[in-house]
């Protein structure tokens, strides 16, 4: 059995939105393993988009903890916070939060500027990675000019570019069509074999499950069920 890289331990939620209480997190207990691609599903509304944030230490949570990477990030400062994510975590969400005003290649480069490296190597970086992604003739193309499919494939890259151990993807394929979809997943999983990172996919897309390790199952803000694939 691989190392444990996140370990989170009883997290609750509780969202306040005018009189409504909603209990988003009920404790929540589970173990990711290194180079593991665990898959999080279960139905609209069960929390899985807010327990991904909470682990990331994007939202903060009532009670309970997180260790990635044998850190506790909730007790980080914010800046903390932001340069350890910066450093471990690539994230790839449903929209593919591309800039507009960049060219894909730049977009996949800013991760690395951010983090200091210079111009020129980072997008001798981003190239290879564009490279990796298929994408190689679309270098200089801004996003509005992509198909979905390609725009997701330049978040994968940019999400990966810095090499970062943990990937976190919410619903990386519901606004594909199934081919796009495929093409995806297969990426998401070569390049986190080829780099050895590990990888959480939230989805409800039942055609993608086939591409997970684990499944951990949720139900109204629980795990009812981790499945070994
Ligand atoms: N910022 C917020 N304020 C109030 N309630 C929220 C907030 N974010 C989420 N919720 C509520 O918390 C619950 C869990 O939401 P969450 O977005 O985590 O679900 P999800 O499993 O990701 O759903 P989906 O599959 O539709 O993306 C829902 O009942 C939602 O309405
Ligand atoms: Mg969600």
């Amino acid at each position: 059995m691989s190392d444990v890289i996140i370990s989170c331990k009883d997290i609750v939620k509780t969202f306040n939105s005018g009189e409504a209480e909603v209990k988003a997190l009920q404790g929540i207990t589970l173990d990711v393993y290194e180079h593991e691609l665990l898959m999080l599903v279960g139905p609209s509304g069960c929390g899985k988009t807010t327990f991904v944030s909470a682990l990331t230490a994007l939202l903060s949570f009532d009670s309970g903890s997180c260790k990635i990477l044998g850190k506790e990030i909730t007790t980080m400062s914010d800046e903390e916070k932001t340069s350890f994510r910066g450093e471990n975590i690539g994230f790839v969400f449903q929209s593919f939060n591309l800039l507009p005003s960049l060219t894909a290649l730049e977009n996949i480069a800013l991760p690395l500027t951010i983090a200091g490296v210079k111009r020129a190597k980072a997008l001798a970086q981003a190239r290879e990675m564009l490279k990796a992604v298929e994408l190689e003739e679309k270098a200089d193309t801004k996003p509005n000019n992509l198909s979905g499919g390609q725009q997701q494939r330049v978040a994968i890259a940019r999400a990966l570019v810095h090499a970062p151990k943990i990937v976190i993807c919410d619903e990386p394929t519901s606004s594909l069509d199934h081919k796009s979809g495929q093409v995806v997943m297969e990426l998401l999983k070569k390049m986190t074999k080829e780099k050895g990172a590990t990888m959480i996919v939230v989805t409800h897309d039942s055609r993608v499950y086939k591409y997970a390790d684990r499944m951990a199952h949720m139900e109204d803000g629980k795990i009812i069920k981790v499945e070994v694939l």
